[in-house]
């Protein structure tokens, strides 16, 4: 089967679409990586050419040794993705030491995967231990709102989870462990892949400050409705604060905790209702 044939490619060329369509993406603001199964690789290996160069990823990532990855290039436009998928985006392979990878198909008139590709292999890395596997979306997207409350908050995983857990009543069912902030950090290069890796061994969702969301899961659907429920938490939290009335009601701890039961959200992060 050719590539573009594949479920997953349409899947991943959907979650682009989608993201561009809801404003994430100015530009080629953002980036977006799969974890391709070995059984899915199968069916589209006569589509892909192993005589590209092998070239250095920039970190290592032992654990991901001989997988395949599709990921966004570098540059490219968001809004290209679903017109010209095989000029924006490519399958990767990464070398059995897990510290090379070359292109196995896309990217047809040049260029390279993204320049976060270090981030997003060291959190799939990082993930891909901790799920048992099941963790195969990593979705980095440029969301205003979200980063609009960036400038107005202490850079705390404490402060910002309970601002958007309180700003939408789904959101602690959505991300019940929290969110982790990262503070302000030059990207794309390893520093703030090997920050994001450390704090993804607690949460799926990280906010990079002045910068965006980098958020994992283990489908194309639930990876984006993470990104997208806390965007529009965000949204939420920057109307009320601009409305210029104090606010007279919130979600109370004690409603938390109603909604932990109801949901039988085991994992929610108690400590941080106080
Ligand atoms: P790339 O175009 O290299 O993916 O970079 C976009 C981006 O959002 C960097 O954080
Ligand atoms: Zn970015």
């Amino acid at each position: 089967m050719r590539v573009l044939e594949s479920e997953f490619a349409q899947s991943f060329i959907r979650l682009a679409d989608d993201g561009w369509q809801l404003r994430f993406h100015e530009r080629n603001g953002g980036n977006i990586s799969y974890r391709i199964p070995n059984e899915e690789i199968e069916t589209v290996r006569e589509d892909l050419d192993f005589s590209g160069e092998w070239q250095e990823i920039g970190t290592s990532v032992p654990n991901l040794g001989g997988e395949f990855f599709m990921v966004t290039g570098s540059g490219k436009y968001f809004s290209d993705i679903k017109r010209i998928p095989e000029e924006t985006c490519c399958i990767v392979e990464v070398d059995e030491k897990g510290t090379e990878y070359r292109i196995v198909w896309g990217l047809t008139k040049g260029g390279r995967p993204t320049s976060e590709l270090p981030s997003h292999l060291m959190n799939h890395e990082v993930k891909k231990l901790a799920s048992g596997g099941k963790s195969r979306v990593l979705y980095h997207c440029h969301p205003a709102n979200v980063i609009a409350m960036t400038f107005v908050l202490p850079l705390e995983d404490k402060v910002f989870t309970r601002a958007l857990w309180e700003s939408m009543t789904e959101c602690p069912v959505v991300f019940p462990a929290g969110v982790g902030v990262i503070p302000w950090m030059v990207c794309g290069g390893r520093d703030i892949a090997v920050a994001s890796a450390e704090k993804m061994k607690e949460y799926d969702v990280l906010i990079w400050a002045h910068h965006g969301i980098f958020c994992i899961g283990e489908d194309f659907e639930s990876t984006f409705g993470l990104a997208h429920t806390v965007e529009k938490s965000a949204e939420v939290y920057v109307k009320v604060r601009s409305m210029g009335m104090p606010v007279l009601q919130t979600i109370e701890k004690q409603n938390f905790l109603d909604l932990a039961k109801a949901f039988a959200l085991d994992n929610l992060k108690k400590e941080f209702l106080d």
